[in-house]
């Protein structure tokens, strides 16, 4: 570090690093100028500990009423019934939901994180592989897509309490139908998590876990494009039998978030939550999910043209997953040379690896960020040939070093910090 830095410059920097180079982290996105000012504004010195209109500080008056259309928002755009918006992160949302609705050391049966899955859906090194039993499904070894018939063999064997759905790292849709059908068979909830594939869900680009789902939970600053945090929704309320005590699972999930698992909310993020959602309702953000899918099926297909695997064959959303076992490559490797060309995105797990998390023998990339940065498809055939050079000239500093520059020249044309959807 230089001895001159202090926050301000290092933030400088890191805008310099994010302006230049190609965001490949299919986790990752470019929040809107209007987002980005809610986020810094005066709402964080705000304590609201409680609910609209049931807080537990004064002067709350005027963050009943932000929190509220954030709900209100949330609702409509989610067609849910119930809506939470106080969740710090995903994994908050996540833990609410586990509080609310099963007890310590009850099954719950998640996407294999070697899949694909989250750390949350069960993980051993996670509070939720801890305080509750876990299986686990994953994908079929031939397909890379889900193995449903071996998902409800399990399930019907081990009847969690608690199904979720969803992930981090799988391009295909989800088919939330033949879930409900194996929870409906053992009497267990049925949870999605969109934390990734939120922004086309709503736009109606990829199945909509409601009806099917009991309860969604998200993050909001993927695909959704909206600040970092989390969202919990209900889609028809429910009775739920926790501790002898019916009561409705909206309720359950609300003690959940607060007190049950986090303090005062984020009302600064809350108010960025309601931009995001009004945003995702536009015309033009339809547009936007439309170009990632889109972006993603040309990186993929580019990829595969020059002899990548690419785990299923292909992408149904914004996520692809490269095998890097045929060209002499790990993941960590290639997520290091990567990054020199300022190409960033993340070394990553590929069904049946024999290498560790920490070395993995594949590369995760996701097209939601550079779609906001404005990149079409026919810049795919570019990206890909970049990824491709870098890959094959590892060893080659100079080459490394024109890519960049090249990289670097090409990413002037698509400023960022002006995507101003809303006025
Ligand atoms: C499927 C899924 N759920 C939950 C999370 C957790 O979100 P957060 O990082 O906000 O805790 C992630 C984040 O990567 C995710 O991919």
């Amino acid at each position: 570090m230089n001895h001159k830095d202090n926050i301000y410059s290092l933030i400088e920097k890191e805008k310099d690093r994010q302006l230049r180079g190609l965001e490949l982290i299919a986790s990752e996105n470019f929040v809107s100028s209007d987002i980005l000012n809610v986020i810094g504004s005066i709402l964080t010195n705000k304590y609201a500990e409680g609910y609209p209109n049931k807080r537990y500080y004064g002067g709350c008056e005027i963050i009943d009423k932000i929190e509220q259309i954030a709900i209100n928002r949330a609702k409509k755009l989610f067609k849910a019934n119930y809506a939470n918006v106080q969740s710090h992160s995903g994994s908050q949302a996540n833990t609410a939901v586990y509080l609310a609705s099963i007890k310590p050391g009850d099954i719950i049966m998640g996407f294999d994180l070697s899949h694909g899955g989250h750390l949350t859906h069960g993980a051993s090194v996670n509070f939720s592989g801890s305080i509750y039993r876990s299986i686990f499904y994953g994908l079929n070894k031939e397909t890379g897509l889900i193995d449903y018939e071996k998902m409800s063999l399990i399930a019907i064997e081990k009847k969690p309490k608690l199904i979720i759905c969803g992930a981090s790292a799988y391009s295909r849709d989800i088919d939330y139908k033949k879930f409900r059908e194996v929870a409906d068979y053992i009497g267990s909830i049925l949870v999605a998590d969109i934390a990734h594939t939120a922004g086309l869900i709503v736009t109606g680009l990829l199945n909509h876990p409601f009806p099917h789902c009991n309860i969604i939970t998200s993050t909001t600053h993927k695909t959704l494009r909206g600040p970092r945090g989390g969202l919990i929704l209900v889609g028809n309320d429910f009775e739920h039998e926790k501790s002898l005590k019916k009561q409705k699972m909206s309720q359950l999930i609300d003690k959940a978030v607060f007190p049950g698992c986090q303090g005062g909310p984020f009302e600064n993020i809350i108010a960025a939550k309601a931009i995001a959602f009004k945003e995702a309702m536009t015309k033009e953000y339809l547009f936007y999910a439309k170009q990632i899918i889109r972006n993603a099926k040309a990186l993929s297909k580019s990829l595969m043209d020059k002899g990548y695997n690419i785990i299923s064959g292909g992408t149904d959303n914004h996520c692809i997953l490269v095998d890097l076992r045929n060209k002499n490559i790990t993941g960590k490797e290639a997520e290091n040379i990567l990054v020199t060309a300022d190409i960033t995105c993340n070394k990553n797990m590929v069904p049946f690896d024999n290498k560790s998390p920490l070395i993995t023998s594949g590369i995760r990339i996701g097209t939601a960020a550079i779609t906001t940065r404005g990149l079409k498809e026919n810049d795919m055939e570019n990206i890909a040939n970049w990824i491709n050079e870098v890959i094959i000239n590892k060893s080659n500093n100079l080459k490394i070093k024109n890519i960049k520059n090249e990289i670097n020249n090409f990413m002037k044309n698509y400023p960022l910090f002006n995507n101003k959807i809303l006025n």
